[in-house]
């Protein structure tokens, strides 16, 4: 793998970058430019990728470094790619060892852009990232937040994992082909809270990671994505409107919202099936004579079943998710198929937790029933691979 990265102040994010990428058994060769060295010097990334580093054509002649680099590569990734590169790039101009390596590289190449929101608004950078990605350049939409001084606003590189977990799936899937292209999705991710008092509250262990694979894969294919995060603490996905919430009757009310104009709705989130009736406003005190205090629950709505009933949308995707252990009245297929009839959804993501758990682990395996009478096996693999096998299935069942 190639890890470019050009002069701007996230040229520190990208150590972490290259840290994930070869403590994950890839072999990285890091071209900075003259600028990022500016930031970052040359032993950091020699010591980190553990190969030596140079920005010209003029380093190592002989070995013809400025064809050999980009025609050898699997993945180029640039991060951060400032304004300035990103130009060069879409022009193809080649005027130092990065951007040589771009225009000999025939594998897929991913761009992780990083400026000023001005910079990136501006219609020249706009037609450059236009360009690459009509080319089948992969540009990350730049994150929103603290820039480098006291402002704020789009331009911040997305967060090392976030750009490490699109490399992996590049490098497994390509370049995904744009057939979300116009559509809008709404993913549901994380576990609610139902609080008991300010401090308390009951909770499960999801941790939101399938849900963020599938907003992640989701935008990767086009589609304009929301995600309705429930008490995550991951990256933001890149490109992806995310709406935090903590409470079932939160998500009921973000997913809902969403969903009006949504062409698919994945409720990957787990929801608190119930909620304490009151919740104390004082934090509840432990009593003197050692007795319990009771607490008396209500039962949450079921979203996913109200998504279903009341479609918002003629031809509307609704995906549910259900962790099955089989028991004496069936197999976890069979409970599978009587749930997805209950909740009344098109598709139902089956995972079979009776051997182990899945929450919190980076891979996944599953069952996809359809409401039509399809079944399709996704096999063991990570969480995105999972999403795109998803969305394959959304896919297909899109109206025009
Ligand atoms: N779900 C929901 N609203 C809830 C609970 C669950 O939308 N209040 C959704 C989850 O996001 C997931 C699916 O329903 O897509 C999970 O189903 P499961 O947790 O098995 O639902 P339960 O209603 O708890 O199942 P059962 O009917 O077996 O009790």
């Amino acid at each position: 793998m190639v890890l470019g990265v050009s002069g701007g102040i996230a040229a520190y994010k990208a150590c972490e970058l290259l840290r994930l990428l070869t403590e994950s058994g890839h072999d990285v060769t890091v071209v900075p430019t003259a600028a990022a060295l500016r930031f970052v010097g040359a032993p950091t990334w020699a010591a980190l990728s553990g190969k030596p580093v140079s920005t010209e054509v003029w380093d190592d002649v002989h070995e013809v470094p400025h064809v050999r680099i980009g025609q050898s590569a699997d993945l180029v990734v640039v991060a951060p790619a400032t304004a300035d590169l990103v130009a060069k790039a879409a022009h193809g101009l080649a005027d130092d060892l990065l951007t040589n390596t771009l225009l000999t590289a025939r594998c897929p190449v991913v761009l992780a852009p990083a400026m000023h929101t001005e910079m990136w608004e501006h219609a020249a950078t706009q037609a450059n990232v236009a360009t690459l990605r009509a080319r089948g350049v992969l540009v990350l939409e730049p994150a929103e937040g603290r820039l480098t001084g006291a402002d704020s606003g789009k331009g911040r590189l997305p967060e090392a994992a976030e750009i490490f977990d699109v490399c992996l799936d590049v490098l497994v899937r390509g370049i995904a082909a744009e057939d979300l292209a116009g559509r809008q999705v709404v993913v549901s991710a994380g576990g609610t809270r139902e609080y008991l008092d300010p401090v308390r509250f009951l909770g499960n262990r999801s941790s939101g990671r399938q849900g963020y694979a599938l907003a992640r894969a989701a935008a990767s294919r086009g589609a304009e994505v929301t995600l309705v995060a429930a008490n995550t603490t991951l990256p933001e996905p890149a490109g992806v409107k995310v709406v935090h919430v903590e409470t079932t009757e939160e998500l009921r009310t973000e997913v809902l919202a969403a969903a009006g104009s949504a062409d698919a709705v994945v409720m990957a989130a787990a929801p608190a099936d119930f909620r304490p009736t009151s919740v104390s406003a004082a934090k509840i005190k432990k009593a003197d004579d050692g007795s319990a205090p009771s607490i008396e629950l209500a039962q949450n709505p079921d979203i996913l079943h109200e998504l279903s009933h009341r479609r918002s949308r003629e031809g509307q995707v609704v995906v549910g998710f259900a962790a099955e252990t089989g028991d004496d009245t069936g197999t976890v297929l069979d409970l599978a198929r009587a749930k997805l009839a209950r909740k009344g959804c098109d598709l139902l993501v089956v995972n079979d937790v009776s051997g182990g758990a899945v929450f919190g682990s980076a891979d996944n395996e599953a069952v996809i029933l359809a409401a039509d009478g399809g079944t399709r096996d996704v096999p063991r693999g990570s969480k995105t691979q999972v999403a795109h096998a998803i969305w394959d299935e959304v896919a297909t069942r899109l109206q025009d």
